[in-house]
């Protein structure tokens, strides 16, 4: 519904065209869990009213169309998110007045590569603009193993040992004494 009201809105604004959205990077390069911020830029005037300001901001890739961000009159609607992004969007309201949107996406995932598009719709008109986000999988560093620890059963072979050497040497002393007696007596 809302979108085809924007639609029927471009219809109209492409007469007048002085309306521009323009985003201020094409391409976006980040990896996984990492944090990034996109941003659009458009044309305010000295009476445009933060309260005027519709943004419908998408993932658009291969197999789906995601609302990442959605602002009706000024007001974030959080019910329109993606669940994929439910958390993890931070909007700027402040710098929306300078004719802004900042939406900084944290913990980054591989799927929220692809085509971010914003339409923005305010009472000077209509417009859109789209970047690209490619987020790459972290290497996953290998475990390292543990350093090897003897296992118990070759522990109780030590102890075995220790034991059969301790009695053999208590025997040796036991036969000295006992023959040392002997030659004294
Ligand atoms: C959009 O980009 C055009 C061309 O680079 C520039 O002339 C214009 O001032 C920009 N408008 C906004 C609102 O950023
Ligand atoms: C990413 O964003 C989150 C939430 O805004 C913040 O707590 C965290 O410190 C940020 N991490 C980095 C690496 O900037
Ligand atoms: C994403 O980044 C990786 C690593 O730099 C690159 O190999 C790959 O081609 C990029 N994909 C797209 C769609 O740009």
């Amino acid at each position: 519904m809302i979108f085809r009201n924007l639609l029927l809105i471009k219809l109209i604004s492409c007469v007048s065209g002085t309306f521009v959205v323009n985003v201020t990077q094409t391409s976006y390069q980040a990896e996984e869990n990492h944090n990034i911020t996109l941003e659009w830029t458009f044309t305010t005037k000295p009476d445009t009213s933060s309260n005027s300001v519709n943004i419908f901001c998408n993932l658009i890739n291969d197999h789906k169309d995601l609302v990442l961000f959605h602002l009706h009159d000024g007001v974030e609607v959080s019910e329109s998110q993606d669940q994929q992004f439910s958390g993890r969007v931070q909007f700027d309201k402040d710098v929306l007045r300078e004719g802004r949107i900042r939406l900084q996406l944290s913990r980054l995932r591989t799927e929220d590569s692809g085509l971010y598009l914003c339409e923005v719709k305010t009472d000077d008109g209509w417009s859109s603009d789209r970047c690209r986000l490619n987020v790459t999988a972290a290497d996953h560093p290998e475990p390292q193993r543990p350093t090897v620890s003897p296992e118990p059963e070759s522990q109780g072979w030590i102890g075995l040992y220790v034991g059969l050497g301790l009695t053999a040497a208590a025997v040796l002393l036991v036969t000295l004494c006992f023959a040392l007696r002997r030659c004294f007596t």
